[in-house]
């Protein structure tokens, strides 16, 4: 089966989480294009949407949801977005599309984040993916080298700008054995205004698309 199946298999488990009249969060991504087009699709009705990118609102929109502010909507009961790792803890990397920091912020500000994945991203220990960390501009150079103390190897994500005007460094060759280490050591760095680690707020529930269909792990479960 392809991976792009596999990431279309766990957005429609996910659908089934979305309840009508619910102000929801959105990721970014490929796997969150099949939930979007499922919710359209199946014509689910909720009351709006907070995007965590331009990207995701074009599209939110031309399927004819409501994108709200989230300065207007208070906790979310659901946020779903993709991930381009996820550990056995449910720990993450995220921000292979440069959308980690407003997806930060909403994972941070819902009640139960669901990680929807193709099992390809299932790893054992973080860092495989080169680690994404959105900077401010005139800070990139300082950040990188910072970077390169703690282990890494920055590499500038040229020609990307995010939605917030900012740029992407890609940290290669890290093995994350304590996540949550080095999110807070990264987070510590002047310049830095997201690393794209969710270790500090990882996700609830991680469905796997997967050949025999979807599998999910429960983070309160574990
Ligand atoms: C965007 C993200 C995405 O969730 C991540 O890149 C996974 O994307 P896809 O669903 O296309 O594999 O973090 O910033």
């Amino acid at each position: 089966m392809s991976a792009d199946r596999k990431k279309q298999l766990a957005a429609e488990a996910a659908l089934d989480l979305v309840h009508d009249d619910e102000i929801i969060g959105v990721g970014t991504g490929s796997t969150v294009k099949w939930f979007i087009e499922g919710m359209a699709a199946r014509r689910l009705r909720i009351r709006g949407a907070v995007s965590s990118s331009e990207a995701t609102t074009k599209l939110l929109v031309k399927h004819g949801f409501d994108v709200v502010d989230l300065n207007s909507t208070g906790e979310l009961p659901l946020y779903v977005d993709g991930a381009d790792e996820a550990d056995p803890h449910l720990r993450l990397i995220k921000g292979g599309g440069a959308a980690l920091t407003r997806e930060k912020i909403i994972a941070a500000a819902s009640r139960r984040f669901v990680c929807i994945v193709d099992d390809s991203k299932l790893v054992p220990v973080l860092g495989r993916f080169p680690l994404p960390v959105e900077v401010i501009p005139m800070a990139r150079s300082y950040v990188s080298r910072e970077l390169v103390r703690l282990g890494g190897r920055p590499i500038y994500r040229e020609g990307v700008v995010t939605d917030n005007g900012n740029q992407i460094v890609d940290v290669h060759d890290l093995e994350i054995v304590d996540p949550l280490a080095l999110e807070s050591a990264i987070n510590q760095i002047p310049g830095v205004v997201t690393v794209g680690l969710f270790a500090r707020r990882p996700a609830d529930l991680l469905i796997v698309g997967t050949d025999q269909g979807t599998k999910t792990i429960d983070r309160s479960t574990l």
